[in-house]
């Protein structure tokens, strides 16, 4: 920790020599008075700094809008408007789009540039939880044996659910489903050592382990390659729910061997709430072999992964012959089912366009930057000032985390808080009973942003702590 007080001066000085300041004006920053408007009761009640953005460091929930969303969505609606059904295969010189039977193309390279993976292993499709179901069905294959699925304890609720239907799917019991539960589960942090030794505990019954790459509750960045390669010398198939590390660590889905994986792209790829996700396959999983000897008209003529088909996922060629012939398209392409929404796509595309600016090394390094000028600031007692009412739960180990720090408070604290963070415009999350996420995003957030929050957030725990 440095020496001496921290000023709002220095946080500005950081933001001007800072090479990735500029990206911040590709996103739309909610002001102080659009939030205080959010209750419409307050509507037409102008105040000095209304026009101030607000602080909001809450990417991990939802990513805010990017500028440039509005130009490619109005190019959608243009399209559909002016072509209707033509617009499936029109080509505009000036699109910023595919024409949209080719929709997931304006996405899919980049997107794979963010997760670490060859195109082909990569489709844009659905919504998390939805392909989390279509890629156990595909990777869950429970024998008499090996019939197990590992999760950590404190997993997502909806992967916990998806997991444990897929368990009842295959009339198998709840106590099929492992967790790996963290040693203090005051923090929840799991240590490396602590993972693969459950999963080695339970190798000889277990089919599949299904982990998050960023936890997040703890914020913990999991060592995704290591534990990989644990699990598949166990015999064990591997699978990662990406929600809260795409666009917010580097990955390299393909060369640390993932099975699979899925994400959504609302949080820090800024796509949209509920926008489309993605997901993730191998490509020695993706391939698809003609049988020589099989004729045209038969089914079984191709030889490849199991899954849940749709028609999105079979050979563009011949898609529109209409013929009862699933003719799966070689990679995660194939995994697709329906056709996808243009206009979650068309956003998604356009988010990613900004990514394209930047990379995802400079922006870990911006993270990272901003990170640990959090922790400084949240450990940076001010003078005689012992009693803060907080502490921070993420790694202190900068490589065990992404953008995200959890602050735990004290006891009976978090409702005072937060209403005093939402009083002043300060955007974050809460987890309860006693949980706030805090994630400076590297694309938008400032180290002044920084700096104010940690000034108003101590100053909302000493009033939350006067009041208890
Ligand atoms: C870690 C994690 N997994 C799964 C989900 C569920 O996502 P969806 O509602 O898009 O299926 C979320 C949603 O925030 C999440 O954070």
């Amino acid at each position: 920790m440095k020496s001496g007080k921290y000023t709002i001066e220095e946080a500005r000085q950081l933001d001007a020599a800072d090479p990735l300041g500029h990206l911040r004006e590709e996103f739309t920053i909610p002001s102080k008075g659009d939030l205080k408007r959010r209750n419409l009761k307050h509507d037409g009640d102008k105040e000095p700094g209304d026009e101030d953005p607000s602080i909001y460091l809450c990417g991990n929930s939802l990513g805010l809008q990017p500028k440039r969303t509005t130009e490619y969505i109005d190019r959608y609606l243009k399209t559909w408007g002016t072509q209707g059904v033509y617009g499936h295969f029109k080509e505009f010189d000036d699109a910023l789009t595919p024409p949209w039977v080719d929709i997931d193309l304006a996405a899919r390279g980049r997107m794979a540039t963010v997760v670490g993976a060859n195109e082909e292993e990569v489709a844009i499709m659905g919504t998390l939880t939805a392909n989390l179901h279509f890629l156990l069905a595909s990777f869950y294959k429970p024998t008499k044996e090996k019939y197990k699925i590992i999760i950590e304890g404190k997993a997502f609720p909806s992967d916990h659910y998806a997991v444990l239907s897929q368990l009842a799917h295959h009339s198998l019991p709840a106590e099929a489903l492992i967790t790996i539960d963290p040693p203090d589960p005051e923090i929840h942090y799991l240590p490396l050592d602590h993972i693969l030794s459950t999963i080695s505990a339970h190798a000889s019954e277990t089919a599949l382990v299904l982990l998050p790459g960023v936890h997040y509750y703890s914020g913990q960045f999991l060592e995704i390659q290591k534990i990989t390669a644990h699990a598949h010398g166990l015999g064990i198939t591997i699978g990662w729910d990406l929600a809260h590390a795409v666009g917010n660590v580097p990955l390299a889905l393909h060369d640390w061997d993932v099975d699979f994986a899925t994400w959504c792209s609302y949080k820090y790829l800024n796509a949209g709430p509920g926008a489309i996700s993605g997901l993730f396959v191998h490509g020695k999983h993706g391939e698809v072999v003609r049988s020589p000897s099989a004729t045209e008209s038969e089914t079984e003529q191709f030889e490849y992964t199991p899954r849940f088909s749709g028609w999105w996922g079979s050979e563009k060629s011949t898609r529109f012959r209409m013929e009862p012939v699933f003719r799966p398209i070689p990679g995660a392409a194939g995994w697709q089912v329906s056709n996808p929404s243009v206009l979650d796509t068309t956003s998604l595309a356009a988010s990613l366009s900004v990514f394209a600016r930047t990379s995802i090394a400079s922006l870990r390094e911006r993270s990272l930057q901003l990170t640990q000028y959090l922790v400084e600031l949240l450990d940076h007692a001010e003078d005689g000032d012992t009693a803060q009412g907080y502490r921070i739960i993420t790694s202190r180990n900068r490589d065990e985390r992404g953008a995200q720090i959890s602050i735990k408070l004290d006891e009976g604290l978090l409702d005072k808080v937060m209403e005093i963070l939402e009083k002043e415009a300060v955007v974050v999350d809460e987890r309860r009973p006693d949980v706030v996420r805090v994630a400076p995003t590297p694309l938008y957030n400032t180290f002044e942003d920084v700096w104010n929050f940690v000034k108003i957030f101590r100053a909302a725990c000493k009033d939350a702590i006067a009041a208890a």
